[in-house]
Formats: C-alpha cells, structure tokens, sequence
C-alpha cells in the first residue's frame, strides 16, 4: 500500500472536477485522482451548449434563466441553488472564454448563442437564444480548455487511480468526517490511501443502468456507489433524463442543438407532432415532454420504420452548408452509425438515458450532507454525481455544462478554504480493509456467474420497466429482477485474477455500484405515486403537490448486498416562484 497526504483530493477529471482543481489548486496542495485520463472524460461528449443569459443575440436575463431552470424542473428544483446557477451562469462563461474557449461567433464577434429547450424569452413566451456553443462539440472544448488551464495551473493528475472508497474518521460525536480515500492503481494493482482535509467527489452519473444511452461505457456511479455504501443518503435518484433523440436502437446522442438549429420531430404521417404537446416551442420543449410525446407517438401506432418503434429527426430543409457548419458531429454520427444522411433523409431517434437528476446531496457551497441539515466536514461533491438540486425532475438542455462549471468552481473554493482552516484528521486503523476484502471476494473462487450477463440483464429489465414510462407492476418487476442479479452477483467469477491492468475485476466493482443505485431508482420509483419531469407514472399520470412536493432522500439500511433501501423526504426550497401548471 502507498500512502499519500494533500490538502485537497478530488475525484474525477471531468468538468466539475477540472474546474474544481483549477480553484483548489491555485490555494491548496490538490491531486486530482481520475479512473480514465481527463481528456477522456464523459464532458466530452456533451454537445449542444452552456447556457447564460448573455443577452449577445437576443433579449435575455438571469430571471428568465432561473425561471425557466425552476418550471423545467416541474417546480422540483431548490430556488435558491437555481438563482445562483443563472446568475453565475455569465461569469462562468466569460471564465471559459478567458481560458481560451473557442466559442463561435457572431459576425460583430460576440459570443454566439442558440436555441435550446425549454430556454425560453419572458417567462414562456417563445424559445430564447441562450446557450453559448462551439459547434456540436461544445463539452469536447470545455474539457480540453479546463484541462489546459488545470496543466497551466501545475495540477497533479493521478490517471487510472480508481477511487474504491471513501474514508471517514468518525468525531467526538460518533459523527462521520471525511479524511481521505482508497484507490486501485490499474497499471499495477496496488492500493494507494490519500489522506486529505477535504475531497471533491465529481465522478459523474450512473447512465450504464440503462442498455439505450448516450453514456460512455465509464458512467457506472461510481462515487453515489461509494456514497450510498457508506449509509450517506441519495437524494431523487428516481429522476433520471431520457434524451428525446438518441440513435434509434442505438441510443448515441443526437443533440437537442438540431432542433435549436430548426430540426423537427415528424411521426411516420410526417406530421410534426410536437405541435400538439406543446403548441408554443414545440420541438423545443424540455425533454420530458418530448421524450414522452414521442413514446405516445410509437405507442398510439405512429411510430416510423418496419416496427413502428421510432419517430424521425428532420433538418432536410436546413442549408447542408448550415450543417456542416453548426453540427459536424450530428452530421457524422447518423451517416456512420445508421447510413443515414440528414441532408436528404429524416434521422431515426427514440429516447435515450442521458442524465441523472438526483446524486448526493449538498448545499450551494457543494458541502456534501448526512442528512436533511448536516454536512460531512471535508466532503464536496460537484457535477453530475451531484444533487444541489437545480435540475429537480427534469434539467434543461445545456444546464449541465453550467452546473459543472458554477458548482465544480464553488465546490474547489470551498474545499481549499476548508483545508486551510482545518488539520488532517486522523485515518482509521487499517483504511484499506473495505477495499481489500472486497478484491478478495471478488478474486476469489465462489461460483460460476459471469459479470457481462449480469449486466445485460440489469440494463434490459431496466429498459423494459423502468425508463420513459414506468407503472406499480414495471417498477414490481424491476425490483424482484434487480434483487434477483444482486444474489447472482454474489456468486460472480473474475477470470483475470492478475494485478497489472486488471479491468475484469473493475467491470465487477462497476457492476456492484450498478445494481444497487438500480434498486435505489426503483424503490424511489415505486413510492413516488405520482408523474414528475423525468418520472412519469401510468398509473399517476399527474403531478402531486400535495403528497411529492418533496425531495427523495434514500438511504443504504443493513450491511451487504441483501440491504434494503430506506426513504426519507426533504423540503423543496422556495424563493419566488409558486408551482403552476406545466404548459409550453
Ligand atoms: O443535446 C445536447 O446537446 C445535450 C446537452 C445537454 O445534455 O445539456
């Protein structure tokens, strides 16, 4: 075991951990610990935008912003958190552009900005240009800006350390504190324990529970694992997004930019039916909306192709020049993946999981809490892994690449104040043990299930039960399937049982953290009786006020993997906006 001590050690190398070691680092001795190499991290694929009421090409302001963040979210959002976001929002972007972003531009040489949904101008009126953008790649160049700025800047990377626990030092009060973390080095084997006075868990979401998603291979929750292992609770992670258009059977992300760029959703009448879900934005609703729509579209037999299972993505009548332009990427993805050409042809697409809403909890400092008041001193957490909660049930399009870059920055500020006012903290006897009885079980002899299966199943069950739509008996079943592969689980055979680069029994730990966040899902699922942003229930098709205006808190109860799933609920906060009907 190698030993290591810094002030502050964050987690992940994505946006909102990258932004994070770019504040951190600049006050506190920081490492930055990532399983993948941070330019190969998961905000690279997002596409679209990152929205700020600029106001470059048309009116806007912060108010709009927050309103819009707050009515996306079908009033689930924390309004304060949400104020702050849109607010920060512009600085955030200016930041960017001052570490070298490559924005487009307008022809005056301003930033440019586009349509995204549910971005929309007074309070609903039509669709606003909000997000700033480079081409289709917007998330690749926030990546490699940050990660410039974080070699600039000196940060220690730690690369393929992947963090298999968090280590916490309970106080006087039998209360749990953060003092450092255990990691895997792939290239060798070895577990190494960093000690720090605060860590910034930004590892991102958790989207490998579903078979169709726009997520990399990585994206297995990992830090909520971690989290939720620890009795710490998850807060709304019920919430997941479906993003309208993903690769029909594919679910590779088609951005929400084409339709910011004029795209429109047709059924195979050719009709644009988004005319009759959402008669004012249309195609540029938020994306529960869409998503839903289009699932009614299949399901009312106006779904496209030989099985009717798809509906169609059309920008045949937008310039090729605008095209290749604006989207390259888009462009590319439909002609290598489907043979599809968008200039002449309307791209196959169907709902795809994109986001988790809910994560762990904190507060708008990006302290990370036990409960509904308390924070664990010395634990941060940023990013997609997150719950601040500004997206509530449903984020907007482009609010991620925001909330990376407000709360990662918040989050790395706090963490170094933090560790400059206080000492280390004492690790406990034996900090590795968790970890290491884990490997051992994992490498050890004891049965003849195979990790890839177990997978398979999960995503499939999940798909078929648990995404777009779900209902008491689908949600039923996912939970006896997900408990069902938890028991297979514990009787799973690692055949690589070397020390040098051993991804086998990583892909096991991954799947771990998968089929318990996937109960957690359900369980928050199945007592959520009601229909909200990215939750919608058959069975409760409408929005409860009443009984769910309130956040999911759930919590690991008993050791191992028979564990229940216990829930609590959090108040939402108010400012100034009253929950009103949901229309666009
Ligand atoms: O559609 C997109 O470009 C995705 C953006 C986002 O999730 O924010």
């Amino acid at each position: 075991m190698q030993f290591h001590k810094y002030d502050v050690v964050i987690v992940g190398a994505g946006g909102a951990g990258m932004r994070a070691a770019i504040e951190s680092g600049q006050r506190a001795r920081t490492a930055v610990l990532t399983k993948l190499y941070p330019t190969r991290s998961h905000t690279g694929a997002a596409q679209g935008g990152m929205c700020a009421a600029l106001a470059n090409v048309e009116e806007d302001n912060w108010e709009w912003h927050t309103f819009d963040t707050i009515k996306g979210g079908d009033y689930l959002v924390d309004q304060d958190a949400a104020e702050i976001m849109a607010k920060e929002a512009i600085d955030a972007v200016l930041d960017l552009e001052k570490m070298g972003l490559p924005f487009n531009r307008t022809p005056e040489g301003k930033i440019d900005q586009r349509r995204f949904g549910g971005h929309t101008r007074d309070h609903g009126k039509a669709a606003v240009r909000r997000a700033c953008y480079a081409a289709d790649r917007t998330g690749h160049m926030i990546l490699q800006t940050l990660y410039q700025n974080c070699v600039k800047h000196g940060t220690e990377f730690f690369n393929e350390f992947y963090v298999l626990d968090l280590v916490l030092t309970p106080d006087e009060n039998g209360n749990p504190a953060a003092s450092g973390v255990v990691a895997y080095e792939l290239a060798t084997g070895e577990l190494h324990v960093f000690q720090a006075k605060s860590i910034v868990f930004a590892t991102g979401g958790a989207g490998k529970i579903f078979k169709t998603t726009s997520n990399a291979h990585t994206l297995t929750g990992d830090g909520l694992g971690i989290i939720f292992r620890k009795g710490l609770p998850l807060e709304d992670m019920e919430f997941f997004q479906f993003h309208p258009t993903g690769l029909a059977g594919l679910g590779i992300l088609i951005s929400e930019a084409v339709r910011g760029e004029g795209g429109i959703l047709r059924n195979a009448d050719g009709e644009r039916f988004m005319e009759r879900y959402a008669p004012t934005i249309k195609d540029l609703a938020p994306r529960d909306i869409v998503a839903r729509s289009m699932v009614q579209e299949v399901l009312q037999g106006r779904g496209c192709g030989p099985n009717k299972d798809y509906v169609v993505l059309d920008v045949t009548h937008i310039p090729e020049e605008t095209l290749n332009a604006k989207l390259p990427d888009i462009m590319e993805f439909s002609r290598t993946y489907l043979g599809v050409d968008p200039v002449t042809e309307p791209v196959p697409v169907f709902p795809t999981c994109h986001y988790v809403m809910g994560g762990i909890p904190t507060n708008i400092h990006g302290e990370a809490l036990r409960d509904n008041e308390n924070v664990i001193p010395g634990l941060y957490a940023a990013g997609e892994v997150a719950c601040v909660s500004v997206h509530g049930s449903n984020r907007l399009g482009t609010n991620s690449l925001l909330d990376i870059n407000v709360f990662g920055r918040r989050a790395g500020i706090a963490a170094a104040e933090y560790a400059l006012a206080h000492e280390h903290i004492e690790l406990p006897e034996n900090p590795t043990k968790v970890v290491e009885d884990q490997l051992a079980l994992l490498l050890s002899e004891h049965g003849d299930e195979r990790v890839a299966d177990i997978r398979t199943e999960l995503q499939r069950t999940m798909d078929s039960h648990a995404s777009v739509y779900r209902t008491e008996d689908t949600l039923k079943q996912a939970l006896t399937d997900v408990q069902a592969l938890k028991e297979r689980y514990s009787r799973i055979t690692v055949s690589d049982k070397g020390k040098r680069y051993n991804t086998d029994v990583l892909e096991a730990v991954e799947l771990g953290f998968l089929l318990e966040l996937a109960e957690v899902l359900v369980v928050g699922a199945l007592a959520r009786k009601e229909s909200r942003g990215g939750h919608a229930r058959e069975d409760y098709p409408n929005r409860d006020d009443t009984n769910f205006m309130r956040h999911t808190m759930a919590y690991k109860e008993g050791e191992g993997l028979t564990a229940d799933v216990r829930l609590d609920y959090k108040p939402v906060t108010f400012t100034r906006y009253e929950p009103m009907e949901r229309k666009y």
